[in-house]
């Protein structure tokens, strides 16, 4: 009874383990494909500019109308280069390279980069720091990145609403279903989302905003998720959003951490373990 559930388990886990081979190959393929759509697209938009360049001070009407299809061919090169770089930097993520960080100094560092400029805008920064707050084995880039598209959320919700308001950053430590975490709040007192915005805003492209990538949450929501944690959202329409990334002190199946590390980032850690005692 007891290997038949076993049994099972492994073929359901060879099962997840094909699917994430195949979709790996796939994100390798479409991230190859975007990267050899780069050097056209580039070689396009420079020659745009150079004609652009020699049409500077157009002589007829004619020359002035074709300067302004110029300028607008121009423009969507660069936003097609843009939706390539958003689209290559989440396909191809690495994973994350974890080390000694404690979340209470990337919360400050990021207070300390975003507090003047929200100050200025009339904004209130509150930052609440969690004492004794251990390290924790996470990429302090990655975590940086993701702090900082949430608080850049949070800020943009701010300015939409046209008033002044207040965003929270905090960090805690809780014991989750048995296991411990940290978790990074970011709250706003913006506008909120509705349920259908809710409901997408995770998705790859998703944005209420004009000129938005819509890729923050998405970049968001995987670098987490490569951490093994997760994020959630909460929120009020007209009261505000807050989002929670948790991130798990222990990786639950140490195999999993090896899978996901490369062998050289593993004799990192060892060394660094070494070098501690
Ligand atoms: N703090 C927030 N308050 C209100 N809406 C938000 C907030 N954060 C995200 N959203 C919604 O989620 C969408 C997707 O966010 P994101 O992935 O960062 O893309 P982008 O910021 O480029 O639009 C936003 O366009 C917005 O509608
Ligand atoms: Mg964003």
């Amino acid at each position: 009874m007891v290997s038949s559930r076993k049994d099972k388990e492994n073929s359901q886990e060879g099962k997840l383990k094909t699917q994430g081979r195949r979709l790996a190959e796939l994100g390798q393929f479409v991230g190859g494909f975007a990267h050899e759509i780069r050097n056209p697209l580039s070689t396009i938009g420079l020659n745009l500019k150079m004609i652009e360049e020699e049409l500077k001070e157009p002589m007829s009407p004619r020359e002035r109308r074709v300067q302004r299809r110029l300028g607008r061919l121009s423009r969507e090169v660069e936003r097609l280069q843009d939706i390539l770089e958003g689209f290559l930097s989440y396909v191809r993520a690495p994973g994350p390279a974890r080390r000694k960080t404690n979340l209470n100094d990337i919360v400050r560092d990021l207070s300390d980069l975003v507090g003047p400029g929200l100050e200025l805008a009339g904004h209130n920064l509150r930052v609440f720091y969690k004492p004794e707050l251990p390290d924790i084995q996470v990429d302090p880039s990655q975590i940086q990145q993701v702090v900082l598209n949430l608080v850049t959320n949070a800020e943009q919700a701010l300015q939409e609403e046209g008033r002044t308001g207040e965003i929270l950053l905090a960090t805690d430590r809780r014991r989750e279903k048995g296991r411990r975490v940290q978790v990074i709040t970011v709250t706003d007192s913006g506008p909120g989302m509705e349920e259908e915005v809710l409901e997408k805003c995770f998705q790859p492209y998703f944005s209420t905003k004009s000129g938005g990538s819509g890729l923050g949450l998405a970049v968001t929501q995987r670098l987490i998720h490569d951490h093994g944690g997760e994020v959630r959202v909460e929120s009020h329409p007209g009261h505000g959003t807050r989002f929670e990334v948790i991130l798990p002190e222990e990786l639950e199946d140490p195999e999993e951490l090896a899978d996901r590390e490369e062998p050289e980032e593993r004799k990192e850690s060892e060394k660094e373990a070494e070098g501690g005692t």
